[in-house]
């Protein structure tokens, strides 16, 4: 058989594949210390799995509207006016089954062969493949931990050729954990306004931030930006809801409309149950964020600090969300057992077959000679996992 040209471009989620390899070992019964997760270890919060109880029992089990209950769009459309004072009407919201879909709707929307979406490097993976199955090209700007991974109004106006039609902004970043404060998101703001292309800003982390940080939507600092503004984000890192599967993207009527549309004859209604629970996270109380924000900050020193103290790795301290992104450098061109650990892709396999330790290789990220560790796990397998990786670099040639 052959498959569409299109299955050329992409490939399976590299950080799917890890926690799926590491989820198979634990099932053989062996101890893993896994930093793969892209996903809290916490609980959903019991009001909102009540929500969903009473969904269910209340028969709220048919068909929606394909872009999703009134309500969930007025709710959030409320949320983001409150969150980052701006304006968008109930229809203008759009939810969908995560936030990853909220982009996969945008992208075949907006774009086709020609176009060009940028955004800085690293990146979420899942980018690039969704910019490519639509026959657009992906553009990454690199940056550098020189730079704390962010990029500069200078990098950002040399890439920005007339063929772009998205840019993508993700602060807090994954896999970086890196975020643009207010002064840097208005200097960028300034670089855009000049460039006729859609921004996409993809907060789904805005909630997890550390150290008094706070995370602006650029389109709040610099309102010339807001008519090509997409705001998207959700529920599943900021409620501990991946599971559920709702997001929401929020910008101009007639993409939107087209992502509704489009929705309306692939998916239709994201699950009528999830939705009602995503209504009690968005209209609830958000007590919930604020201790997991507190158990993430005590993970993210002592990572930072452990990671840190290793000869060969260093590590930046991130800003938001739940991921380290050290530096491996030191450690490439060296020998484990007579095998040369020629990247950080023979690294993250050495780790996980000798040591059982999972960690995501930068290259999945667009960033060789980086791992990204998750800590979105408990602080014993957090020091368990520290160790391990000193014990594998320390019998290193
Ligand atoms: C940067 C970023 N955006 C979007 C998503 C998608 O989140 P979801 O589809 O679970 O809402 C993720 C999930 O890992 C992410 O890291």
């Amino acid at each position: 058989m052959k498959l569409a040209s299109r299955m050329e471009r992409i490939k399976p989620s590299p950080t799917l594949a890890i926690d799926a390899r590491a989820k198979a070992l634990k099932k053989e019964g062996k101890d893993v210390a896994a930093f793969g997760a892209g996903e809290p270890d916490f609980d959903t919060p019991d009001h909102i799995k009540q929500a969903a109880i009473k969904a269910i029992q209340e028969g709220f089990t048919k068909y929606t509207p394909a872009a999703g209950v009134p309500e969930l769009r007025e709710a959030v459309a409320k949320r983001i006016k409150q969150d980052l004072d701006l304006d968008y009407a109930a229809g203008q919201v759009v939810i969908s089954c995560g936030a990853k879909h909220s982009i996969y709707n945008i992208f075949q929307a907006a774009l086709q062969e020609g176009d060009k979406v940028l955004y800085p490097a690293p990146y979420w993976v899942s980018y690039a493949d969704m910019a490519a199955i639509t026959f657009a090209e992906p553009v990454a700007i690199p940056t550098s931990p020189a730079a704390h991974f962010l990029v500069t109004p200078q990098q950002l106006e040399r890439h920005l050729t007339p063929d772009v039609k998205i840019f993508v902004l993700n602060s807090p970043c994954n896999p970086t954990g890196s975020a643009y404060s207010r002064e840097q998101l208005i200097a960028l703001g300034e670089v855009l306004k000049k460039h006729d292309c859609l921004i996409l800003s993809d907060d789904i982390y805005d909630a997890i931030t550390f150290d008094g940080f706070k995370a602006y939507n650029m389109a709040t600092l610099v309102p010339a930006l807001r008519d090509r503004m997409i705001v998207v984000n959700g529920v599943s890192k900021s409620f501990s809801m991946t599971g559920w599967r709702i997001g929401w993207a929020a910008g101009p009527r007639m993409l939107m409309d087209a992502a509704a549309d489009l929705q309306s004859q692939s998916t239709s209604n994201p699950s009528s149950i999830a939705q009602k629970a995503a209504l009690a996270a968005v209209t609830g109380p958000r007590d919930f964020i604020g201790k997991m924000v507190e158990a993430f900050d005590r993970r993210r020193k002592l990572f930072v600090e452990g990671l840190n103290s290793i000869p060969g790795v260093t590590c930046l301290k991130p800003h938001g969300a739940f991921y380290v992104f050290p530096s491996i450098e030191g450690i490439i061109g060296k020998r484990y057992k007579g095998r040369v650990i020629e990247d950080d892709n023979v690294f993250a396999d050495l780790l996980l077959a000798e040591k059982l330790v999972a960690v995501v290789p930068g290259s999945a990220f667009g960033c060789k000679g980086f791992i990204r560790l998750s800590y979105a796990t408990s602080e014993e397998t957090i020091r368990k996992g520290l160790d391990r990786i000193a014990d594998f670099v320390e019998a290193l040639e």
